[in-house]
């Protein structure tokens, strides 16, 4: 059991990729060379000074994501969970996940990685076909991307793998097919993101230029409700709005976040949620790798800004993390966590129009609002 309501976990964010993909808006940048010493000297400072007001505590999870973690010397990852273990108290079955690139030379790594307490990994599969993931901009193709997978199940006891689908030219169809070959290759975990432009990014470029086309609105609708159907029947139901597994193997980091759990994150652009003796905080460091490297040589960290979060601030939170689970949120929680009464006559009626289930304490969004998530906290929140 944590001892943390909602579990607590760390989030370590290492921000180099080898190539920017062009619909990438994640804090993750090229550089030629990268300083791997000072990285390292810095990550395992920043653990230090958080300890400061957390350690001891029961460590439930611990996240490498990026940017590309799979490009981080195994020893670097090793100096994180050495020292994490040693200021925190890992769970006897504490979770150690890392992102990866499914290419040759990143697999060529995972022995490291298991060798240093690795023992999950998520990897960045994208597309089953070889001329989408050459839209996608991404350096590996499905052969490779395969070979990667079978030496990661060969490694690790969970390996959890990312597809995003309403690609460019996509059809329901074509990924229905897709998806049942997916769901062939998977163990117990997958993550299925519907393509969505980031404003920033090569490809918001390209879509306002009317250079690139998405599937319409229903079409893109028409693929969810394809993603929940195929992996109900393959017993890899969704657990989250994007997120799939068999029961018991859901990822227990991403838990820590959609219980609302505490968390610490380290590294460039990393945010946290700590509960200290003087109420709840929300951390957030510098975004620029370089500029955190130099704040975390200074200050320990690279923190930026503290906030205080109110009961109010919390309760809102808390239930705009829960109601993406399938488990939905816990309505006495949000009430003591600060939260306003929720307005009966609006649960009502999102329960009325299919979006909600309202059964003692616990408030689940359906399939059917989960996808529309924003608009239904909207109409319960304000
Ligand atoms: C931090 S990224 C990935 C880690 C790793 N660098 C990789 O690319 O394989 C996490 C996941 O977010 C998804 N993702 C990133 N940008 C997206 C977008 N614009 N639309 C949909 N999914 C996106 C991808 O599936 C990606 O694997
Ligand atoms: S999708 Fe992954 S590899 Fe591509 S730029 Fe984003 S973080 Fe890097």
């Amino acid at each position: 059991m944590s001892d943390t309501p909602g579990g607590f976990g760390l989030y370590v964010h290492w921000p180099f990729c080898a190539a920017k993909c062009p619909y990438c808006d994640f804090n993750s940048h090229v550089r030629r060379a990268v300083d791997q010493l000072r990285w390292r000297d810095a990550l395992v400072r920043a653990l230090e000074t958080e300890a400061g007001r957390t350690g001891g505590r029961r460590l439930d999870s611990i996240f490498f994501g990026g940017g590309t973690p799979s490009l981080m010397p195994p020893e670097t990852v090793a100096a994180v969970i050495e020292t994490a273990g040693r200021l925190w108290r890992p769970a006897p079955d504490i979770e150690i996940t890392l992102e990866a690139n499914p290419t040759s030379v990143e697999a060529g790594r995972f022995r490291a990685y298991a060798g240093a307490g690795v023992n999950r990994v998520s990897m960045g599969v994208q597309a089953l076909n070889d001329p989408d993931l050459r839209a996608l901009g991404r350096m590996h193709s499905v052969a490779e991307a395969r070979t990667a997978f079978d030496i990661a199940r060969g490694v690790f006891d969970r390996v959890s793998f990312d597809l995003i689908y309403a690609r460019m030219g996509q059809t329901p169809e074509a990924w229905r097919a897709e998806l049942r070959a997916a769901l062939a290759m998977a163990v117990d975990h997958l993550s299925l993101y519907q393509l969505t432009i980031e404003s920033g990014t090569r490809f918001a470029d390209l879509y306002d230029l009317g250079k690139l086309r998405i599937p319409e609105d229903d079409a893109a609708a028409a693929m969810y409700d394809v993603t929940q159907d195929e992996c109900d029947r393959a017993g890899m139901p969704a657990y989250e709005v994007s997120n799939h597994a068999r029961p018991g193997a859901e990822s227990r980091h991403n838990l820590v976040y959609w219980r609302y759990g505490d968390y610490v994150g380290i590294g460039p652009g990393a945010h946290g949620r700590l509960t200290l003796a003087g109420g709840r905080i929300a951390t957030e460091t510098l975004l620029a790798p370089e500029p955190w490297l130099d704040a975390a040589g200074a200050n320990g960290t690279g923190i930026v800004r503290e906030t205080p979060l109110s009961g109010e601030e919390q309760a809102s939170e808390y239930l705009m993390m829960a109601l993406r689970l399938t488990e939905g949120a816990d309505i006495a929680r949000h009430a003591a966590l600060g939260g306003e009464p929720l307005p009966g006559d609006r649960i009502a009626e999102l329960a009325e129009e299919g979006f909600l289930v309202h059964a003692g304490s616990r408030l689940r969004a359906t399939a059917k609002g989960r996808i529309v998530l924003n608009a239904l906290l909207a109409r319960l929140l304000t």
